[in-house]
């Protein structure tokens, strides 16, 4: 599948198709980072606001609504699109690595998100949280060294 999106994407941008994927696992590996950042920003402003300014701070308090709204989409285009970064740099996401690491732990955050909404079970948010910390743990290796896990 996504060997398939590399064929198509070279001949639209007229480029050698072996070459053209390497870019495109170090594009998707930088969207992927903006898409875990903009995630984690709804928790870093709510934090903000609520410790630096008290709740007062009417930019932050905007912002809040909808980053809450996209929150779960940018969580689910995380996936697809470590999913497609991933496909292409290792072909699978069963091994031990840091990459699918950190993507199973979204995968599971999802779940959490999923499972606790739908049957109201209470602390669900505290476990998304501490997943989320352990999620930056595993991008922080990943950046710093990828290949640790073997
Ligand atoms: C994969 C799909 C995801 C779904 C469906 C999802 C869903 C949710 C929902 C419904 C909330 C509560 C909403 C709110 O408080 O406004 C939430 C909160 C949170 N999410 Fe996610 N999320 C996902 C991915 C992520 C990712 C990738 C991260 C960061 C790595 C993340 C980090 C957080 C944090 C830290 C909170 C707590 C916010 C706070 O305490 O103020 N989530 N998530
Ligand atoms: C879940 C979120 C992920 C993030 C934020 C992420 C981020 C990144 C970044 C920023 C790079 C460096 C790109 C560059 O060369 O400039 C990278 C490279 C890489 N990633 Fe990921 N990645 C993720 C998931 C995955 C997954 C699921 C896999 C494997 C199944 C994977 C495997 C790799 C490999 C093998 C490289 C090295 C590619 C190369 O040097 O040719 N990553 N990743």
């Amino acid at each position: 599948m996504s060997e398939f999106l590399i064929s198509k994407l070279s001949e639209l941008f007229g480029q050698n198709e072996y070459l053209f994927v390497y870019d495109v696992i170090a594009f998707l590996g930088w969207v992927n980072i903006v898409l875990a950042l903009i995630a984690i920003a709804l928790f870093t402003f709510r934090r903000i606001n609520r410790h630096v300014y008290a709740n007062q701070q009417p930019f932050l308090k905007k912002l809040n609504k909808p980053l809450s709204k996209i929150h779960p989409y940018i969580g689910i285009a995380l996936i697809i699109s470590a999913y497609i970064h991933g496909d292409l740099a290792l072909g699978s996401m069963f091994r031990i690595h840091t990459g699918p690491l950190a993507w199973w732990i979204v995968v599971v955050m999802m779940l959490v998100a999923l499972i606790g909404k739908k049957y109201r079970i209470k602390k669900w948010l505290p476990v998304h949280r501490v997943l989320a910390v352990l999620f930056v743990v595993s991008i922080v290796l990943h950046l710093f060294a990828r290949n640790i896990l073997g």
